[in-house]
């Protein structure tokens, strides 16, 4: 079987938000491997982030017309990886070895995403409502996890979950049957919808409030998750959590919401503070999951019904990581 590193290196992650990047490079991490990215004038350049010199830190270096140069000894790479200027040995032919290896990383949805194989095994998600200026979108502090990224995408998934872990938030603890619902498998992700009467809580004077929401799941294999909320009576809201994994037992999310325009004034203080809240509380409970690796198969713990979501997401990632097709059979 490939490892996890080998497994995901052909999908593209988020390393960064955009606006994250400036004219200084940036250190990143995806699948156990250091990263630089660096502006150029046509994109975003992105490299190991060891000099081939003398090991030195790439990311505490200086962009230049000619590439990224080391703070060390002002060694120069391309946007190739390749070291354009040796300052030491000026007339000297460039040594063989003085190189680093370069990756392929473009930019959409306000994100840099790097894919770490030669080719992508599968293309971004495609989110059109994020591209076309109907919505705004706020983004959250950056979640650093030490928790798995397929662990992650399945507490998003997880409907069953919603009445006691966010109790207090918008978990309504009078609820907790989960009725049947409806999975979508599909090549490229799995998708469902479901009401659920989330419990506003009591706020100055007003009193608790419960509103029958719909909540519409889609998935991107493999750590791409987006859910709407539509409350009956505002406008719908949607969040976008994409688990971008640093190893098998660690993942930094990427996190922001869309929205209205029309609620700029209002909305993303309130989605910030109310989402933090949120997520701390999947994050206390996600944390002292065991084991932390994401399990490639179901034997050691009992699922149900309920559970349908994240159990056809993790069928889907257990057939990435087994190199076979998402929607074949279900592992044993
Ligand atoms: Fe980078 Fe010497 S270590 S130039
Ligand atoms: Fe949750």
């Amino acid at each position: 079987m490939r490892s996890y590193v080998d497994a995901f290196s052909p999908y593209w992650h988020p390393v960064a938000f955009s606006h994250e990047l400036t004219g200084a490079p940036l250190a990143a991490h995806l699948l156990e491997t250091d990263l630089v990215l660096w502006r150029t004038g046509t994109g975003v350049a992105v490299t190991h982030r060891r000099c081939s010199h003398r090991g030195a830190d790439l990311s505490l270096g200086r962009v230049t017309p000619d590439g990224l140069r080391c703070g060390f000894h002002g060694w120069t790479y391309g946007v190739d990886g390749r070291c354009v200027r040796v300052p030491s040995q000026p007339g000297a032919p460039i040594p063989a070895g003085a190189r680093v290896s370069a990756f392929r990383a473009t930019e959409r949805y306000g994100l840099i995403w790097v894919c770490l194989a030669p080719e992508a095994a599968a293309p971004l998600p495609e989110w059109p409502e994020l591209e076309d200026g109907s919505m705004a979108t706020v983004p959250l502090p950056l979640l650093d996890w030490n928790v798995s990224a397929g662990r992650m995408i399945e507490v998003v998934l997880d409907v069953a979950h919603l009445s006691w872990v966010h109790e207090g938030t918008f978990g309504n603890p009078e609820q907790q049957e989960v009725p049947p619902y409806e999975v979508e498998r599909r090549p490229t992700g799995v998708g469902a919808r479901i009401v659920y009467p989330a419990l506003a809580p009591a706020m100055d004077d007003m009193p608790p409030r419960v509103d029958r929401t719909t909540l519409t799941y889609d998935v991107t294999f493999p750590f791409a998750a987006k859910l709407a909320f539509k409350p009956t009576l505002f406008y719908v809201h949607t969040v976008y959590a994409i688990a971008s994994p640093l190893s098998e037992e660690k993942m930094r999310c990427f996190y922001f919401a869309s929205y209205h325009p029309r609620l700029r004034n209002h909305f993303p203080d309130m989605f910030v503070k109310s989402e933090l809240a949120i997520l701390e509380q999947d994050r206390r409970v996600l944390e002292g999951v065991r084991p932390r690796a994401h399990p490639l198969d179901f034997a050691g713990e009992v699922h149900t019904p309920a559970d349908r979501l994240p159990i056809e997401y993790r069928r889907g990632i257990i057939a990435l990581r087994l190199g076979r097709p998402v929607d074949g059979p279900a592992p044993e």
